[in-house]
């Protein structure tokens, strides 16, 4: 049994064609779906989450989340209610987003040498800026103070560097600020020195952030492996994700190393703008879903739904984000079709 949360915007909309494509496939895979989690409940009744849908979270084999996020919802406490919960929760602490470039065509970069993109962004998922430690002081005054602390600890940062070296094929790069943000920059620095010189068969390379974002442009095809914090990992992956075809075709999951539990969930949002609208494009959610059948064991499937994927793309049987005319139940006929 996998658990499905479909979310707002055009979240139910892709997750829709993932799911159709699920059963298409007949792997005999349960689905739980959680089509109540979302910004109506939680603007009527404060609940992002509540402990009954974690525990039928908890008791599935995964979860697939299409995406959470509504204009009318301003409240951090609504993201950070459902999404931050459940990857702090379940301790899903690698965020692993791959971004790979299917047609030449779908790049924005003008150099065809550059075009060859097959990186993986390795995030850490569980601390950072996103761990919520912080407060305010004087508010709504002209002395407000705000603070968010950024929480690097020494288990954390260890985890997910081990766990880059672990998937690398090629090399890994670290990317952090240890050049300005001190602390947090000398551990992760201690760490990623230690974790390379214990990997002598792979490339290791350091960057610091703003120079992985112009080099991720100048030339994506030089990384393999990137692993870096919570917030620099969330950048890098919308980055990464539109100089490889597009940030509706990219897939991620949310990972525990240990017990290998994962939310997948594409990399983009609900986006608003296009909801209702027939535009969104389900090629991240449909990818997402193969990271899922894959780590449930159905790898040969999960090459299958790849390779249906680059053959739409190759056909132009896409929605207009990539070049295609065709509308979100369209192109997910049209995957179900070429598998
Ligand atoms: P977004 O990813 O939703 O949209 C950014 C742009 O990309 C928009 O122009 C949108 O139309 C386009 N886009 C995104 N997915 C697309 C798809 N599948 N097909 C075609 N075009 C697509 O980011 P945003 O606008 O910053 O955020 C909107 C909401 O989503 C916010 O509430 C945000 O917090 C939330 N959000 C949620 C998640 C998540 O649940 N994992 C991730 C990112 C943002
Ligand atoms: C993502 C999203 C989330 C994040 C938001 C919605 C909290 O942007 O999954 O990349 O920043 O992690
Ligand atoms: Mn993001």
């Amino acid at each position: 049994m996998i658990t499905v949360i479909p979310g707002d915007g055009i979240g139910p909309e892709v997750t829709g064609e993932a799911l159709l494509l699920l059963d298409h496939l007949d792997l005999g895979i349960e689905v739980d779906v959680l089509d109540h989690v979302n910004a109506s409940r939680f603007l009527e009744s404060g609940v992002a989450l509540s402990d009954g849908d974690l525990d039928r979270v908890r008791s599935s084999t995964a979860t697939l989340l299409g995406a959470v996020g509504d204009p009318r919802v301003t409240d951090p406490e609504y993201a950070r209610g459902v999404l931050l919960r459940l990857r702090f929760e379940l301790d899903l602490y690698v965020n692993y987003r791959p971004a790979v470039l299917f047609h030449d065509r779908l790049s924005p970069l003008r150099d065809p040498a550059r075009r060859q993109i097959d990186a993986l962004i390795i995030r850490e998922n569980t601390e950072g800026l996103y761990a919520g430690i912080g407060g305010a002081l004087r508010q709504y005054t002209d002395h407000e103070v705000a603070v968010d602390a950024e929480v690097n600890t020494y288990h954390g940062v260890k985890r997910v560097i081990d766990y880059a070296f672990s998937v690398a094929r090629r090399g890994v790069c670290m990317v952090d600020k240890s050049n300005a943000v001190q602390h947090g920059g000398r551990l992760w620095q201690r760490v990623w020195k230690a974790a390379a010189a214990q990997h002598p068969e792979l490339a290791t390379s350091h960057l610091y952030v703003d120079a992985a974002a112009m080099k991720l442009v100048s030339d994506p095809t030089a990384f393999d492996v990137i692993v870096t914090n919570n917030s620099y990992g969330d950048i890098l992956s919308d980055l990464a994700a539109e100089l490889a075809g597009g940030i509706g075709t990219a897939a991620s999951a949310n990972i525990n190393g240990d017990t290998g539990y994962g939310l997948y969930e594409p990399v983009h949002g609900s986006a608003p703008d296009i909801a209702g609208s027939g535009r969104a494009n389900p090629v991240g959610a449909v990818l997402t879903l193969a990271l899922l059948i894959e780590r449930l064991g159905f790898a040969a499937e999960a090459a299958g739904i790849r390779k249906a994927v680059q053959s739409v793309i190759d056909a132009v049987r896409v929605t207009p984000d990539l070049g295609g005319t065709l509308s979100t139940s369209e192109a997910g006929a049209a995957i179900r079709a070429a598998l």
